[in-house]
Parts: structure tokens; sequence; C-alpha cells
């Protein structure tokens, strides 16, 4: 039902921009959000007491990425633990490992547990710093996929942290952070800078999504539609995206329905926390990411965007995409993975399939009543994903060379 509204709702306001000039309308949707002065450190991070400094590095392809470095209150700088990479999901950015009470968030329970965190923002987020001479106003800037974030940002993100600290790299990613972290590290340059990594609703295969929100907006080509339409960024902060938003949370729908129309029934979220959440999210990010989660869904493959035939032929000398070999990934590299029997988007059976094509053996923790959001946002985080995460880090220790 919630669904059905809300699909109802998006379609009027396609719709209704159609009778309105494109122009207007591509206007409304790159007008940016006054996001929050300063820093993600400043922001939300040194608040809770926690040192914290701004860091950028630039990707091959001249996008600007935010990273921050946290460490706990505690910790002397010079003797910093190993390295953590937090990697957030779509229409997330880096403050999604923050947001949950201080006791319950993973970027200050790591901090506090001596690790050396970094936090990064993919390109097009509020805490990414664009790009050397395109601008968010461009279409090019938004010409980039899930493809993009795995081998140029998550691919530049662990080698910049790998050259500052001289040693591997542990990676955390939650979704789309996880559909990165295995498609890059079928690549070798960017798995052998890698210690271990922990995901969160891991997602390669997305044949099983359960979503009803997400699958109706695939029936009706959503993606499509707005692509022909001449809408390269996706943001719900936009003036046109907030009034839907505040459509949609406000009048005729509540807005945890609508979440969980989106990632399935959240067991153990804090729905009086979500204004304060909605300060942050959803940050933006482009319509050709959304096409390609949607080709997943579609063709139920782990490939590369798929262009058409002849593009694909100029791009990749295949009629086809080439997938993501799960195989390639080396069974060396020790794997940690947190995934829920309520999650409408990383759902089992298509966990299992990654499963099945890993060369290795992950460690695993099934949790039958979580959905997709309690793995970040759970009041009861700590105590029923992290100390595991924790542990399995904390054993990945030993073999760790330089400690
Ligand atoms: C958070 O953890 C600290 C230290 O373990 C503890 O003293 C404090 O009571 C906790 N706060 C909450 C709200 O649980
Ligand atoms: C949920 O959030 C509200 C508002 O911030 C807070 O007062 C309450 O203590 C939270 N409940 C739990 C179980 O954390």
């Amino acid at each position: 039902m919630a669904a059905t509204v809300a699909v109802a709702l998006f379609s009027s306001l396609l719709l209704s921009a159609v009778v309105n000039s494109a122009e207007d309308f591509s206007a409304a949707f790159n007008l940016r959000d006054k996001s929050p002065i300063g820093g993600l450190c400043a922001y939300l991070i040194e608040p809770s007491g926690f040192p914290c400094s701004e860091h950028a590095t630039q990707t091959k392809d001249g996008y600007i990425l935010g990273l921050q470095r946290v460490s706990s209150p505690s910790v002397v700088l010079q003797q910093r633990g190993p390295p953590v990479l937090l990697i957030h999901g779509l229409f997330m950015a880096g403050d999604a490992w923050f947001m949950n009470s201080p006791n319950q968030s993973l970027g200050f329970i790591l901090a506090n547990r001596g690790f050396d965190v970094w936090v990064g923002n993919v390109r097009g987020t509020h805490w990414s710093h664009g790009h050397v001479s395109l601008s968010e106003k461009d279409k090019e800037f938004w010409d980039w996929s899930w493809q993009e974030l795995a081998l140029y940002d998550l691919g530049e993100m662990i080698r910049f942290i790998y050259s500052v600290t001289d040693s591997k790299v542990f990676v955390v990613g939650h979704s789309q952070g996880t559909i990165m972290s295995l498609a890059a590290f079928t690549q070798p340059d960017i798995s052998g800078m890698v210690a271990s990594a922990a995901l969160l609703c891991p997602i390669s295969y997305l044949e099983h999504v359960t979503s009803r929100f997400v699958l109706r907006l695939v029936h009706m080509h959503l993606d499509e539609v707005i692509m022909t339409m001449g809408i390269h960024e996706l943001n719900f902060k936009s003036n046109l995206g907030t009034q839907v938003m505040d459509m949609m949370c406000d009048g005729h729908l509540d807005c945890d329905d609508m979440l969980s129309a989106i990632t399935g029934k959240n067991c153990c979220f804090n729905s009086s926390r979500i204004d304060f959440y909605l300060e942050f999210e959803p940050h933006p990010t482009s319509s050709k990411n959304l096409h390609h989660l949607f080709q997943m869904i579609r063709k139920g493959t782990f490939a590369m965007y798929d262009y058409g035939m002849w593009k694909n032929l100029k791009y990749y000398s295949h009629i086809k995409p080439p997938i993501f070999d799960l195989a390639s990934i080396p069974s060396s590299l020790p794997i940690w993975m947190g995934y829920g029997g309520n999650d409408a988007l990383a759902d089992v059976a298509d966990v299992q399939h990654t499963l099945k094509e890993l060369p290795s053996k992950p460690d695993l923790l099934y949790l039958e009543d979580y959905g997709h959001i309690d793995f970040l946002l759970s009041v009861n985080a700590k105590e029923d994903v992290y100390d595991s995460m924790l542990a399995f880090f904390s054993s990945q220790l030993g073999t760790f060379s330089s400690y």
C-alpha cells in the first residue's frame, strides 16, 4: 500500500515535470540543499569528543573525494592502530557510521578500540568535493555508476590510506559499499592493499530483491524514464525532491512505512530519530547508478554497466558487459559478512549465491530479525553485530604484519 502511494506520487511528480519545461525541471533537481556548514568532522564527529581530521584525494577520472580520519580521545596519535576504511551505501555518505548513539555507532566503536578509522565519501555526496574541471551542473559530472565507485573511488581511497599509513587496510562496507568492495577486490592491484573485509548486507547479485517499492520502480522503468528525461542527478534534497519527501513523510505516508517498503522491515531501528537521520540522508547519486542497479535486478548479473550492444562493443570490445568474477577474489583475503532475514535488498538467496562463487569461506553472522537499516542503526547494533565483527578483526590482527 505504502509503495503504491509512493509510486503514484513519484509518477505524478514525473508527469508534472513533463508538462513543465525540461529545463525548469532539471534546474529544480540540481538546486542543492545547503549542506551543513563545515566538514563531517566539525559537524558530527568532533562534537562527540573524538579527534578528527579532514583529507582529500583525487580519482583517476578527476573527482575529489573527502575522507575523515578519526581516533579515540584516549589514543596517542603516534600509536594509531591498524587503518580501517568505512564505505557507506547508496543515498548515504560517511555520516552513516556516526548517526547512531555514540555507544552504538561503528565509527566511534572502532576508534575506541584503537583502530585508525578512515571514513570514505563517494563522488556526488555532500562530503566529497566535486571535480577538477566539471561542475555538478554538468551532465558529465553524473556520468558514472557503482562500477566507477568501485574501480576509481574505492580503489583510490584504499591506495591513499595504504600510502599514508604504510599498512594494509581493513575495509568495512554496507550495502552499495559491499558491491563496490566485492567488485574492487576482483582487481589484484586493489585487493593486494586490503588486510581483510567486513561486509554488512553484502550484495553482488540482486536477482532476489523483494523490496516492494524498488520492484515497482524497476517494473515502471523509472531508471530509463528519468535518463530519457535528461535527469542525471538524483537528489531528494533538491527543492523538488524535498517537496516530494515532505509529501510522502508528513502527508499521505508514514516515513517509517516507506522505509520498510524500500529496505524490508527493520526490527531494531529507533524511528523517533528519523528527523535527525534526515538531516543527513538521502545523499545524491547519479541516475546512471540507479540504472546500473536496476539492470542487475532485471538480468540477475554482477557485471559492468550495460550500454547496449554497439556501445558495449566500443567500451568493452564485447557485445555483453564483462562480469565481475567473484572467483578471482584472492582466497587469502579474509572476509566476514553480516546479513539479515528481513533484508529486502540483500536477500538471503542472493547472499547464498555470492557465497557459492567466492573461493574462500567467509565468517558469517545471520540475524533473522534484522533488516537493511538495522545493521547501521539498530539500538543494539554493537551487541548484535559489531562485537562479532570486532572479534573477527581481532583474530586477523595476530597475522597482521605491522602488529
Ligand atoms: C556508553 O558507554 C560508556 C562507556 O562504556 C558508559 O559509561 C555509558 O553509560 C554508555 N552510555 C549509554 C547511553 O549506554
Ligand atoms: C530513541 O530515540 C529517542 C529520541 O532521540 C530517545 O529519546 C530514545 O531514548 C531512543 N530509544 C532507544 C531505545 O535508544
